[in-house]
C-alpha cells in the first residue's frame, strides 16, 4: 500500500509534507515525491528509494508553497522510477493516490482519443489526466474532480491539489483510508491518525464512498450520492499517533520489547475479575453457532491457525480456515448457524476486506480481530474486537501476532465457558495461564542475547526449516516467515510429522532444523521427528523449556530454554523466539529490518 498526505498550511508546507511521509514510509517505501502550489505555480519533486532521497533533492531543488500533497509508493503498476513515482500531475492538476484504478488502461485510451498521451506505466496517472481534460473544459476544480472520480472503478484514496486554487484540497476515499485533520487555520489530508500525528489530534475519518472538500476554513463532506454530510471529528490519543523508536535500533526491536506490556494492557481490557471475558455488544452466543470460520493473511493467518486448535479443542467448536486470498475464490457454502472471523493488523488488507464482504450476508455474525479500531475491516464487522497493540510500524509484525493471539485464545476459552465444553476447574486453570503470559514473555525476552548469538550461524544458511507439531505448527509457520521476510533467506515450515512424507531430502549438515517443542503431549514424537533429522547430519536447534532440555538436548547444534507454561498458550510464548532469531539474523545480514524489500505493512491491493 502507499502513504498519502496533503497540507493546507500558513507555513512552508514543504518540510512538514516529508515530515509527514516520514510517518508513512512503512506504508511503503519505493519512491516518494511532493507536489506544492506557490505564487499561481504548481511544481513536483520525485525521487526513486527511501524518503531520504526525496529529502536530499530538495535540498538542492527547494519547492516553495503553503499548500502541498505527498506521497510514499508501494509500486503496484509500473517498476519504482521516478517517471512513476507520485505526484502524478497535469499543467495545472496534482494527485496522489493509494490503491488500484481498474479501469485506467480503458480511461488511458479515452484520453489518448483527446490527444492526451499518457507518459508512465502507472494508473495514477490517468486519473490526474482526466482531471486536467475537465479542467480543460472550463469545469471548475470541484466539478472536476466530481466527474474524475465518477469515472474510476477500483479502490483508491486520493488528494488532488490545483494550481489555480492554493486554498483547495480535494480528498476521495474508496477502499483505501482517509483521514482530515483539523488545525487552527490549517487543514489536512492524511492515510491515517499516524500521518498526522505531530499536526493534529484532531481527526475525522472519510467514509466509504466520501468526497471532501478541504480548505483552510474546514473540510465539507460529501457521501457517495453527493449529499453533504457530517463524519464525526475525534481526538486521537497522542500515543497512537506518536511513533519513534524509544532508544530501540529498530521498531522491530521496539515492537518485540513493548509485548509484555500490550499483553497486559489486553488482559485488563477483556478479562473480568472473574476470569469472563467482556465483549463488546450484542456479544457473541458460541452456543448459537456449529462452525466457526476464520480469514486472514500472512501472519494473521498464522494466528488463526492456532486459533483452530484452541477453538477444536477446547470449545469443541468446528472451525475451518483460509488464506483471504484463496477464500472467496473458493466460493466456499458458508452455512446457518455459523459466524466468520477475520483478523488484520490493519484492517485494510484488500483480501480480507474482499473476504469478509464474501461471507456477509451468509454467516450469522461478522467478527474481526483487528489492531486499527477505525479501519474498515473493523467497520464492516459485526462486532470488532481491538487487539491493543498499539501502533504497529515495523513491516514484520511481532507484537501484534501475539495479541491476535492473545484475544483469540480468550475467545475461545469463552466459547468453552458458554458450550460447557470446560469444567470450572479447567477454565480457572487456563484463565491463570493467560493471567501469567506478560510476566512469562517478560521474563521470556532474557533469551535475547542467545537468539543474537545463534543468529549469526543462521545468517550464513542458504535454507533453513521450521518444525513444529499440533499448536505448535502455525509457529513454525511464522518462524519460517519472519526469517524470510526480513532476512530474505529462505525459510520452510512443516508439520514434524511430515518432514519424512519428502521434505527430509532437504536435510544435510548445510541446513539448520529450528524446531520449536515444548514439552507438551507431542514432545515425544517431535524428539523422534528431531532424531530423524540428526541421524542424517541436520543441525538442530531446539527450543524448548527446561524440562525438555533435559531430555532432548544432547546431540542438539544449539538449545534455547523457554519458561514453562499452561501447553494451551505457549504458542503466544513461542512467537518470541521466532522474532528474536528473525530480527538478529537480519541485522547480522544487513538488511532493512523494519522495511525490506518488496513489502509494505499492510498490503491494500489484491
Ligand atoms: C507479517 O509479518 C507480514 N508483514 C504480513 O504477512 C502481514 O501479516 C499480512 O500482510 C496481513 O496484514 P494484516 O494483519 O494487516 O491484515
Amino acid at each position: 500500500m502507499c502513504g498519502i498526505v496533503g497540507v493546507l498550511g500558513s507555513h512552508e508546507v514543504a518540510p512538514i509534507l516529508v515530515e509527514a511521509l516520514g510517518r508513512l514510509e512503512y506504508r511503503g517505501y519505493d519512491s516518494a515525491g511532493i507536489a506544492t502550489v506557490h505564487e499561481g505555480q504548481l511544481d513536483r519533486r520525485r525521487a526513486v528509494g527511501k524518503l531520504v532521497n526525496l529529502s536530499d533533492k530538495l535540498v538542492r531543488e527547494p519547492l516553495r508553497g503553503f499548500a502541498g500533497i505527498g506521497h510514499t509508493r508501494w509500486a503496484t503498476h509500473g517498476a519504482p522510477t521516478e517517471a512513476n513515482a507520485h505526484p502524478h500531475a497535469g499543467p495545472r492538476v496534482a494527485v496522489v493516490h493509494n490503491g488500484i484504478i481498474e479501469n485506467f488502461r480503458e480511461l488511458r485510451a479515452e484520453l489518448a482519443v483527446e490527444g492526451i498521451e499518457t507518459r508512465t506505466d502507472t494508473d495514477t496517472e490517468t486519473v490526474a489526466l482526466l482531471c486536467q481534460l475537465f479542467l480543460d473544459r472550463q469545469m471548475t476544480p470541484r466539478a472536476a474532480t466530481e466527474a474524475t472520480i465518477a469515472r474510476l472503478t477500483g479502490a483508491y484514496a486520493l488528494c488532488f491539489l490545483f494550481e489555480d486554487e492554493p486554498d483547495l484540497l480535494i480528498a476521495a476515499r474508496k477502499g483505501s483510508p482517509l483521514a482530515v485533520g483539523h488545525g487552527e487555520g490549517e487543514m489536512f489530508v492524511g492515510s491515517d491518525a499516524i500521518a498526522l500525528g505531530n499536526l493534529t489530534d484532531r481527526i475525522t475519518y472519510l467514509e466509504e464512498g466520501d468526497r471532501a472538500e478541504v480548505t483552510r476554513a474546514g473540510a465539507v463532506i460529501f457521501d457517495a450520492q453527493g449529499r453533504q454530510v457530517t463524519r464525526p471529528e475525534k481526538r486521537i490519543a497522542q500515543a497512537a499517533a506518536q511513533v519513534d523508536k524509544a532508544g530501540h535500533k529498530h521498531f522491530m526491536s521496539k515492537e518485540i520489547a513493548e509485548q509484555p506490556r500490550v499483553l497486559a494492557e489486553a488482559l485488563r481490557h477483556y478479562l473480568t475479575p472473574e476470569g469472563g471475558i467482556t465483549l463488546p455488544e450484542p456479544g457473541i452466543d458460541f452456543t448459537a453457532i456449529d462452525r466457526l470460520t476464520l480469514v486472514a493473511c500472512g501472519t494473521a493467518f498464522y494466528a488463526c491457525n492456532v486459533a483452530k486448535y484452541w477453538f477444536e479443542q477446547v470449545a469443541k467448536l468446528p472451525v475451518e480456515i483460509d488464506v483471504a486470498s484463496e477464500f472467496r475464490y473458493r466460493e466456499p457454502p458458508i452455512p446457518a448457524r455459523s459466524a466468520a472471523l477475520f483478523v488484520s493488523q490493519s484492517g485494510e488488507t484488500a483480501d480480507t476486506l474482499a473476504a469478509l464482504r464474501y461471507a456477509r450476508g451468509q454467516a450469522d455474525s461478522i467478527l474481526s480481530v483487528v489492531n486499527v479500531t477505525e479501519s474498515s475491516i473493523a467497520r464492516d464487522s459485526d462486532i470488532a474486537l481491538p487487539i491493543l497493540a498499539g501502533a504497529e510500524i515495523g513491516v514484520a509484525s511481532t507484537k501484534a501476532f501475539t495479541c491476535q493471539l492473545l484475544v483469540l485464545g480468550m475467545l475461545a476459552l469463552e466459547a468453552a465457558r458458554q458450550r460447557g465444553t470446560l469444567d470450572a476447574a479447567e477454565l480457572a486453570a487456563h484463565v491463570r495461564g493467560l493471567r501469567e503470559l506478560p510476566a512469562l514473555i517478560e521474563q521470556g525476552l532474557s533469551i535475547e542475547a542467545e537468539c543474537q548469538r545463534v543468529a549469526r550461524g543462521l545468517s550464513e544458511a542458504r535454507d533453513i526449516l521450521f518444525l513444529g507439531r499440533g499448536r505448535m505448527f502455525p509457529l513454525a509457520l511464522e518462524g519460517a516467515l519472519k526469517l524470510k521476510e526480513i532476512s530474505y533467506i529462505h525459510a520452510e515450515a512443516y508439520a514434524s510429522g511430515e518432514l519424512k512424507h519428502g521434505p527430509i531430502a532437504l536435510v544435510d549438515e548445510h541446513v539448520p532444523v529450528i524446531v520449536m517443542a515444548p514439552h507438551d503431549e507431542l514432545f515425544d514424537k517431535t524428539v523422534s521427528n528431531m532424531q530423524e533429522v540428526m541421524a542424517r547430519g541436520g543441525k538442530v536447534l531446539l527450543i524448548t523449556d527446561a524440562k525438555g532440555a533435559q531430555v532432548a538436548a544432547e546431540g542438539a547444534w544449539e538449545v534455547i530454554t523457554l519458561p514453562e507454561i499452561d501447553p494451551l498458550w505457549a504458542p503466544i510464548l513461542y512467537a518470541l523466539p521466532a522474532q528474536l532469531l528473525a530480527y538478529h539474523t537480519a541485522v547480522a545480514k544487513g538488511t532493512d529490518v523494519d522495511q525490506p524489500r518488496n513489502l509494505a505493512k499492510s498490503v491494500t491491493v489484491e
